[in-house]
């Protein structure tokens, strides 16, 4: 056979493989519940390791002080948790319906990335992800040395404390359900009434 032949009908093959393959994508949905199949994964893989620039390799330029990481950790609980948890680990009611799902910050996985990595991904969040853009310019208010002090507190996560932790939690946001139970509490302990159970169930 010629070789143009041949050419030819490798590029029809293909085209008819890729075919039958957007065929059975498009029925079988694109549900964030299901793992995708390997070349899914694969193609978003590659996608990804090109969304971050092989030359973002900067250093942090802030030191890890106890006052930038906690500037940093105020942050993450306020504008992060509410996806990746506290402690990093992703374990949230949001974070389990997402795919990718947010990976445990606290492994190698995240903390084997560069400074600049980090710094970028957070700047700019991760298209085709749940992750958002904080970065200058996203509309978050997030600036540069508040991104940065969020990588040093990242770095931070696989030593955290419990006491940590707890300061955290206060700093996480709120829902209005969640201000009226404490405000039934401190009336409570005010020598109030005998609080109300919050009418619905409430999710955490
Ligand atoms: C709405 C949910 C959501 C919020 C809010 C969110 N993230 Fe994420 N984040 C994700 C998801 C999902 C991923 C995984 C993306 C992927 O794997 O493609 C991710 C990935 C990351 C990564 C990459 C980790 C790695 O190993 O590559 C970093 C760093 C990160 N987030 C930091 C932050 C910071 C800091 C904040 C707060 C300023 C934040 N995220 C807020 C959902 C969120």
């Amino acid at each position: 056979m010629k070789t143009w032949k041949m050419v030819l009908l490798v590029v029809i093959a293909l085209f008819a493989a890729s075919g039958v393959y957007a065929t059975l994508l498009v029925r079988r949905g694109f549900s964030a519940r299901e793992s995708p199949s390997w070349i899914e994964a694969f193609a978003a893989g590659i996608a990804k390791s090109l969304a971050v620039p092989a030359t973002y390799r900067m250093k942090d330029p802030y030191a890890p002080t106890a006052e930038n990481i906690r500037e940093g950790e105020e942050h993450f609980a306020d504008h992060c948790a509410t996806c990746h948890a506290n402690d990093g680990g992703g374990d949230t009611l949001f974070g389990k319906g997402l795919y990718p799902k947010p990976p445990d910050m606290r492994t190698a996985e995240t903390q084997n990335k560069g400074d600049g990595e980090l710094y970028y991904t957070i700047e700019n969040g991760v298209r085709l992800s749940g992750m958002p853009a904080f970065g200058t310019g996203s509309g978050t208010g997030t600036d540069d040395a508040e991104t940065w002090k969020l990588v040093l507190f990242i770095r931070h996560l696989p030593q955290i404390t419990p006491e940590e932790l707890e300061d955290m939690k206060k700093l996480n946001p709120k829902t209005d359900a969640d201000r009226a139970e404490e405000q039934r509490e401190d009336e409570f302990l005010d020598g109030g009434a005998v609080p109300k159970a919050p009418a619905e169930e409430r999710h955490h």
